[in-house]
């Protein structure tokens, strides 16, 4: 294919040499004439392992150069890559400044030129940005409507720098996100014979797919960090926890935990967080990550209690009451605690558990239901009708079959789903359906 390449830094250069390494016919461009020069002397404007031998190649072989010149590069090419900088901004807020610029140049040149493109845009940036700032103005330069008479679609790379050139070869995954097919087919066309999965998703999925990744990749690194500062204050080895910790690949490196839902709760997670935590500020040793665990389960939590406030109905059901599903375990259950702030709101409330009834809470739990929610024995309904009948607002907190065959769809009391029913993505749809986190 004939491909342009916006911006010659890290992702820009590297890109642009590895697909004329692929056989594409690409054309750099930059606003330096000092990388564009380098380039067309066939050498690396960025330091990389393997880019210099890359980029001297493909210059060599006609395969790759560069230009100042949009116009020039746009007449000669049917798809854009554009790799500008987005850095932050002093208050941390995305800086789009080259992505509007570039994206105005392109569609202007586009103007001029008629003929399909498409505008492909590798920089990182928030949901969003691409069909609410950049689509509009790609829409008036061009004259044309985006999807139609111009290709858009964007696709995040996942290159590190330093293994950036291996990474292209051999990616993660391969992340599309199309404004419309044949936008998605001309990016796929470009990878094509890569390894890796290939997703095709909606743009803004493509956008926060990266930052998704990124920020999950920064707390990884704070997380082991933080419990190797608190091993090492305790007088163990973090290399040997975590040589055991990563080989479970049930529960640690897993999608374990690891799907939007409810908040966290039981006889394990909280406690142990919190002695952690202690023993980590006995010991001097600062756990910022470790410390807000629980509260930002608590802030979670707080969501499903904001949720039944918007609605402004008061006669309220919560289905589930255990910390987890097949359980009567009502100990440090997030539920108990949601429906003791809807009750301490004041709520006309009713629970039903199948798993949780009062002759059935033995020893710890009885003691425990006592102290934390003595109302609860008012507030239990023996069956999912009587709650049903009873609420204007259904808080759905377990996949019980049972409670999952009787919920109404469209007409009947508001669902605030804290589970993501199997139905969700149908249901979203659906007035009077709200999703906790989704
Ligand atoms: N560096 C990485 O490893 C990495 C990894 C993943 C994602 N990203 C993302 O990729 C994007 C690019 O990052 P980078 O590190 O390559 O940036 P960079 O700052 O190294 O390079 C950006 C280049 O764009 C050029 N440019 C600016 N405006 C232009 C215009 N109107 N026309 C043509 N060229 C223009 C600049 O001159 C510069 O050479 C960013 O959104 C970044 O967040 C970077």
């Amino acid at each position: 294919m004939k491909v342009s390449v916006f911006g010659l830094g890290y992702v820009g250069c590297v890109s642009a040499a590895c697909l004329a390494g692929r056989g594409h016919e690409v054309v750099g461009v930059d606003v330096n004439q000092v990388k564009v020069d380098l380039v067309n002397d066939g050498k690396a404007p960025v330091v990389e392992e393997g880019i210099g031998e890359l980029v001297a190649d493909v210059v060599g072989s006609g395969a790759l150069r560069a230009t100042t010149d949009v116009r020039e590069a746009i007449a000669n090419s049917e798809v854009s890559l554009i790799c500008v900088g987005t850095p932050s901004e002093p208050n941390g807020s995305l800086c789009t400044t080259y992505l509007e610029r570039v994206t105005e140049e392109i569609g202007t040149a586009l103007a001029e030129r008629g003929g399909r493109h498409t505008v492909v845009f590798r920089s990182t940036m928030l949901p969003g940005t691409c069909l609410n700032l950049l689509v509009p103005i790609l829409e008036k330069a061009v004259g044309g409507t985006a999807g139609v008479d111009v290709g858009v679609a964007v696709n995040p790379e996942f290159l590190r720098e330093g293994t950036s050139v291996r990474d292209f070869f051999d990616p993660p995954k391969t992340v599309i996100g199309q404004l419309d097919v044949a936008s998605g087919d001309v990016v796929a066309e470009l990878y094509e014979g890569l390894p890796g999965e290939v997703f095709r998703v909606p743009v803004p999925v493509a956008e926060a797919i990266k930052y998704a990744d990124n920020a999950f990749h920064g707390l990884k690194i704070g997380f082991a960090n933080e419990l190797g500062a608190v091993c090492q204050a305790l007088g163990v080895d973090s290399h040997q926890v975590i040589d055991v910790f990563l080989a479970d690949r049930k529960l640690n490196i897993s999608p374990a935990y690891l799907r939007p839902g409810f908040a966290f709760g039981g006889s394990c997670l909280p406690k142990d967080l919190r002695s952690l935590v202690h023993a980590a500020q006995r010991a001097d040793i600062s756990v910022p990550i470790l410390s807000h665990v629980l509260p930002s389960n608590a802030d979670h939590l707080q969501r499903a209690v904001e949720l039944v406030e918007r609605t402004g109905k008061r006669k309220v059901g919560l289905f589930g009451l255990s910390f987890k599903p097949g359980t009567d375990d009502l100990r440090e259950s997030p539920l108990v605690e949601l429906a003791e702030r809807l009750f301490g709101k004041g709520y006309d409330l009713k629970i039903h558990d199948a798993n949780v009834s009062l002759s059935r809470l033995l020893g710890a739990n009885r003691e425990y239901i006592e102290t934390r929610l003595p109302h609860l024995a008012q507030l239990l309904a023996d069956s999912v009708d009587e709650v049903l009948e009873h609420a204007d607002v259904c808080l759905v907190g377990t996949k019980d079959p049972a409670v999952l065959a009787a919920l109404p769809h469209g007409d009947g009391p508001v669902i605030v789903d804290l589970v993501r029913l199997p139905d969700a993505e149908a249901r979203r749809a659906e007035p009077g359906y709200m999703g906790l986190a989704w």
